[in-house]
């Protein structure tokens, strides 16, 4: 059948996702399916109308716009077109980090101590009841859009205005010390995670997208922590309500080894910096196979 490969749209991440979104789509045409792009959800949906559409591969990142939010998930089960990745409430669930954690939370899974701000809150007495440094983020963006490291409570205001700018809500959250992890989750395993070693202080979007100074460590544990980190990705996903595939993002404390869970992203990127497709090679499937198993997602 027809495969729409979703990308673009009007999120802040919409320039990634064109980047995956073209890489995919060469990836599926290279394995001989039959594949077209379609930029946002209005045009999906003139296509599906058109009856052009019989598959959805899903690479449309963020939300407002974004794929990654349940939006497209609800008219895909309402119109009856399969589609790759997680249904509507792991997908609405994850692109929201606030209510993420606090599902997380509820089934004593662990993740950095945060303040959800609403406007008017007291921010100066939030970071200090986390303690500085904190990270400030709007709580349903991708890509570090939006995100701000505090060190200095000087910097605070400027930090909470940077994260306003974007739709949703803002979180505070207790900056972990340590390294940055990542576990790719396919079908429903968990690949090899990743170490990001950033050139700068973090992994920000310069770093994710523009940079090529950021290394990767592949497996980025050994042993009996690879094994938990693969296992509280699993749990992670399935608390949340995924399927199909998907990336879930961690801190490692370096004082005490504490995995911390930070988010899990339902549509994650494919670019050629991007980390599932690096997670995926380490275990001997190439950028073409991992386009073909998520493609089987859809058949759920
Ligand atoms: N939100 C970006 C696309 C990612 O997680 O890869
Ligand atoms: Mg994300």
């Amino acid at each position: 059948g027809r495969v729409a490969v979703l990308m673009g749209g009007t999120s802040a991440e919409r320039e990634v996702s064109l980047d995956s979104g073209r890489n995919v789509l060469e990836a599926l045409r290279a394995r001989g399916v039959d594949a077209f792009a379609v930029d946002g959800i209005p045009a999906l949906i003139d296509a599906i109308r058109a009856g052009k559409v019989d598959r959805v591969f899903n690479i449309l990142h963020g939300n407002k716009g974004g794929g990654e939010d349940g939006v497209l998930q609800g008219l895909c089960e309402a119109l009856g077109v399969p589609y790759t990745g997680s249904g509507v409430l792991g997908s609405a669930l994850s692109m929201d980090k606030i209510r993420t954690k606090q599902v997380w939370l509820s089934v004593g899974l662990p993740t950095p101590r945060y303040v959800r701000l609403a406007k008017g809150d007291d921010v100066h007495a939030a970071a200090r009841s986390l303690g500085l440094p904190v990270f400030v983020k709007p709580s349903c963006e991708g890509s570090s859009v939006g995100v701000s490291r505090v060190l200095d409570e000087a910097d605070l205001d400027a930090a909470v205005a940077q994260a306003a700018r974007y739709p949703g809500e803002l979180l505070m959250e207790q900056l972990i010390v340590g390294d940055e992890l990542t576990v790719p989750v396919l079908g429903r395993e968990a690949l090899p995670s990743i170490r990001i070693v950033p050139k700068g202080e973090w992994y920000d979007y310069h770093a994710k997208y523009v940079s090529d100074d950021t290394r990767y460590l592949c497996p980025g544990l050994e042993g009996a922590e690879e094994a938990e980190i693969r296992r509280l990705a699993l749990a992670a996903f399935d608390a949340a309500g995924c399927s199909g595939w998907g990336r879930v993002d961690f801190m490692r404390e370096r004082a005490t080894g504490q995995l911390y869970l930070l988010e899990i992203n339902t549509a994650p990127g494919m670019t050629s910096h991007s980390l599932v497709p690096k997670a995926a090679r380490q275990v001997g499937i190439d950028f073409a196979e991992l386009c073909w198993r998520v493609l089987e997602s859809s058949l759920k």
